[in-house]
């Protein structure tokens, strides 16, 4: 069984970021396996997700600038403790040995309180203002 079982509870509407946020649920699930299999998660897996997490906050913050979303800011430091926290289990990982469920369980908590509370409220705020997109790019329609 997953640790994270994508539902349609976590889709926002916008395409390109639904896949991205799939594809991070998948890597969490691939983790998982591995781990329950008897496995440490590899650094190799961190590093995969680190630079994967990078791209899609990247392009969700430019959704974001593009659409003028007023909680942009807040959005982008959630990302940035994100980032913080898994560089800090990095670190841990070089000193002590079994970060392994801390990193999983930080993991499994983080990305779907993300993806169901933050994400979503931008998937409304796109909703809400009639935002339509046209082959990757924001159009507003017209009011
Ligand atoms: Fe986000």
């Amino acid at each position: 069984m997953p640790i994270i079982e994508w539902n349609v509870s976590y889709l926002l509407g916008i395409h390109e970021i639904d896949q991205h946020h799939e594809h991070l649920v998948q890597l969490i699930n691939k983790a998982y396996d591995q781990f329950r299999c008897g496995a440490d998660i590899e650094p190799s897996f961190v590093d995969e997700l680190v630079d994967y997490a990078g791209m899609h906050f990247a392009c969700e913050e430019g959704w974001m600038t593009e659409s003028s979303y007023p909680k942009f800011v807040e959005h982008k430091e959630e990302h940035k403790l994100f980032n913080c926290r898994i560089l800090e289990l990095q670190n841990k990982s070089k000193t002590s040995s079994g970060i392994s469920v801390e990193l999983l369980w930080f993991l499994c908590n983080w990305v779907t309180h993300h993806m169901r509370e933050t994400d979503a409220e931008f998937g409304r705020y796109v909703d809400l203002r009639n935002i339509r997109k046209r082959t990757g790019r924001i159009q507003a329609s017209n009011r």
